[in-house]
């Protein structure tokens, strides 16, 4: 079945919510290796197009809505915006970035839901809900919020316990309380359509597990496993009063659930793209592939497949090929806690280095298993793969070039047997790259593509082109003429991973194009022809670059962790004589050094207007010595001296203390003189 010929391919990237922006861990899983697979399908002019686009439904962005004070409408306009924006910066070329609160999306699962409704497909079941009394409104499982059965910690919701991780309903909670107005919501009937996926079982059995041996076993497994718990009907509709309504008589209040109308999503995205759009969906020649992440496998391989299968008219996907997780140092990736690199940031932070994020989180994709990214990772890999090979290889090639030959291609003349043999690699990586790329193994793909580089570096430092250029330089001409054959091929195979730098490197060579196909040849650059100027295609990543990267995710992390720590309770009362009693100056620090073999201390000597004094602080985890010195602090002046590490320490620097321990200086407002008393 795989084996098939196709004439087209249709390719569709899970559409992100459209309730925070993008991340890592969905470039990697997703976004990355769909962005590989359709650019390498355009370079060898395959028919594709590539639709993706914000899912705006779903209690989330309702949720996120109500917690910010905007309607859910301003949510997904806002995020849909970052999200989208955010991937035209990182390259991601899809074809169309619609939205599943477009007109033509509405229309689309409008009447997809109809059909399958008008075909009796539909089960209807009435079953008991919580309903909020006072809002007078259904309630979503994550619109209610109580006591976890298993673990007694309050703040549990409806669907999940998130301090104990259990999985919950709703009617698991122990004094279930309303989001929505806080009062105790009371069961109540409600009706629902549901998609009967145990009578489309057998067909989803035989077309998966007996058609499509070749998915990734990741893949294959889950489903094997769903299917062996055996298959239950699934509502698809909800109480809720953001989404497409119900398309029928008498469903006032009731709209489709978020998961059967992301995936028409696809579809209508591809209608707003070509009016051709059936061709693509409804021709048994089109190769169907959907990129998601793991968690939505079930989605895409069972529950969507079956809606197409209900309502007839539709392709199946071809393959599926999901990946893993992509953890974040060590920490699973999560958008609530903050732990996370967002790609508008990295955008920001690190302008021009597009093609070192997809090339780092190509080379450590998770396709096979959850894996890790990390900032140090990420520096090893721009400065010992993309510099040292790709970038080094390059910029040797030109520039040689242009010392000896003013940037005038060298004929090639004789090649010897050397020669010969590294570039009859290129054939065989082109063979390589393409077998890999054809089969989503997008890391070994980008392998291949660098072993060009590899291949050059090697050739040039095997045949010292600048050592022979003073015996023998009729020969330096084929080196340099073989070494740029080189450089072109790695300008193409690099296309689908690192396109900005593939385009520096065409401008570099002075050539508007080259196509796939040329991969392999040593004819792309010809004798003669002049090259640009070479600019440097990566550079290096300093540590301090790295550093404020790491500094950054620990910040995020404590402050959501301060966040959720509960407050300090309040202290004993103290007299207005007591509190009197306690003599606080500003003072300015004039000098400050770590106090040796301590990590917290610092030394610091401040003048409090009264004297110059030193004082031990334990905030070295916090402040550097260079970042005090000449600061305004608040002190108190008349603590009881104490010895400290064999320092005599005298007074104290006021500092606020959040639920986990991290301090941040007091300081006035505005400067004043020091001694000013404060109180
Ligand atoms: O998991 C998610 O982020 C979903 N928004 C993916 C939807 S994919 C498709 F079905 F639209
Ligand atoms: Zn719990």
């Amino acid at each position: 079945m795989s084996k098939k010929e196709y004439k087209r391919y249709l390719v569709t990237s899970a559409l992100p919510y459209a309730n925070g922006p993008v991340h890592i861990g969905h470039l990697a899983g997703v976004y990355v290796p769909s962005d590989i697979y359709v650019r390498y399908l355009r370079l060898r002019g395959r028919d594709v197009i590539w639709v993706c686009g914000s899912d705006e439904h779903g209690v989330p962005i309702t949720i996120k809505a109500r917690k910010e004070g905007v309607t859910p409408q301003d949510v997904v306009d806002k995020y849909n915006a970052i999200i989208k924006s955010s991937f035209e910066g990182l390259g991601i070329s899809f074809d169309i970035y619609s939205r599943t609160t477009s007109p033509t999306h509405y229309k689309t699962a409008s009447e997809f839901f109809r059909t399958l409704y008008d075909k009796g497909v539909f089960s209807e079941a009435t079953s008991k809900q919580y309903y909020d009394e006072e809002a007078k409104t259904f309630l979503a499982d994550r619109y209610i919020m109580g006591t976890c059965p298993h673990c007694q910690a309050e703040g549990a919701y409806g669907d999940q316990c998130e301090k104990c991780g259990s999985t919950l309903n709703p009617t698991d909670l122990i004094n279930p309380k309303s989001m929505i107005s806080g009062s105790a919501p009371v069961m109540k009937e409600t009706t629902h359509w549901y998609l009967p996926l145990d009578k489309y079982e057998p067909k989803l059995r035989e077309w998966i597990l007996e058609g499509h041996k070749e998915w990734k076993s990741n893949v294959y497994g889950q489903c094997k496993s769903w299917m062996d718990l055996g298959l239950q009907p699934r509502a698809v509709s909800r109480d809720l009063n953001w989404g497409i309504p119900v398309p029928v008589e008498g469903a006032e209040g009731k709209v489709l659930y978020v998961w059967f109308d992301a995936p028409i999503g696809y579809i209508s995205a591809t209608k707003d793209l070509t009016p051709d759009w059936e061709k693509y969906w409804k021709s048994e020649d089109t190769k169907l592939v959907h990129f998601i992440g793991k968690d939505n496998i079930v989605f895409h391989c069972i529950v969507f497949p079956a809606m197409l299968m209900a309502h007839g008219d539709y392709i199946l996907p071809e393959n599926v090929p999901a990946n893993e997780f992509l953890n974040l140092e060590g920490d699973k990736i999560s958008t609530s806690r903050n732990w996370a690199v967002w790609l508008n940031e990295y955008l920001e932070d690190m302008p021009g280095k597009q093609d070192v994020l997809r090339y780092v989180l190509c080379a450590n994709a998770p396709e096979t298993k959850d894996n890790d990214f990390t900032w140090k990772d990420y520096q090893a890999r721009n400065n010992n793969e993309l510099v040292a090979v790709l970038g080094n290889f390059v910029n040797r090639a030109l520039v040689l070039t242009h010392k000896y030959y003013g940037g005038v291609v060298p004929e090639a003349g004789e090649l010897n047997d050397y020669d010969k043999e590294i570039l009859a690699e290129l054939p065989r990586i082109k063979v390589a790259l393409e077998e890999n790329l054809e089969n989503y193994r997008f890391r070994e793909a980008l392998k291949e593509a660098m072993n060009i580089a590899r291949l050059g570096n090697k050739y040039l430092a095997d045949t010292e082109p600048w050592k022979v250029v003073k015996t023998d330089p009729e020969r330096v001409k084929t080196i340099l003429n073989v070494a740029l054959q080189i450089v072109a091929n790695t300008a193409v195979a690099i296309e689908p991973f690192m396109p900005f730098s593939a385009e520096k490197l065409l401008r570099m060579l002075a050539i508007e194009k080259i196509d796939w196909e040329q991969i392999g040849s040593s004819n792309i650059v010809e004798a003669g022809h002049t090259i640009s100027t070479p600019e440097l295609l990566f550079e290096k990543i300093e540590d301090d670059v790295i550093e404020r990267q790491v500094k950054k995710l620990d910040d995020a992390k404590r402050a959501n962790e301060a966040a959720n720590a509960k407050v300090a309770e309040q202290k004993d009362s103290v007299s207005f004589d007591d509190f009197g009693k306690m003599d606080i100056r500003v003072s300015t620090v004039v000098a400050a050094e770590k106090v040796a073999k301590t990590k917290k201390l610092l030394k610091l000597t401040v003048d409090t207007g009264i004297d110059t004094r030193t004082i031990v602080s334990g905030i070295a985890e916090y402040y550097t010595p260079e970042e005090l010195v000449g600061r305004q602090i608040l002190v108190l002046v008349n603590l009881l001296p104490r010895e400290l590490k064999g320092i005599t320490s005298e007074g104290m620097i006021l500092m606020a203390s959040d639920a986990t321990g991290k301090l941040t200086l007091l300081a006035p407002e505005q400067n004043v003189p020091n001694g000013s008393q404060v109180g």
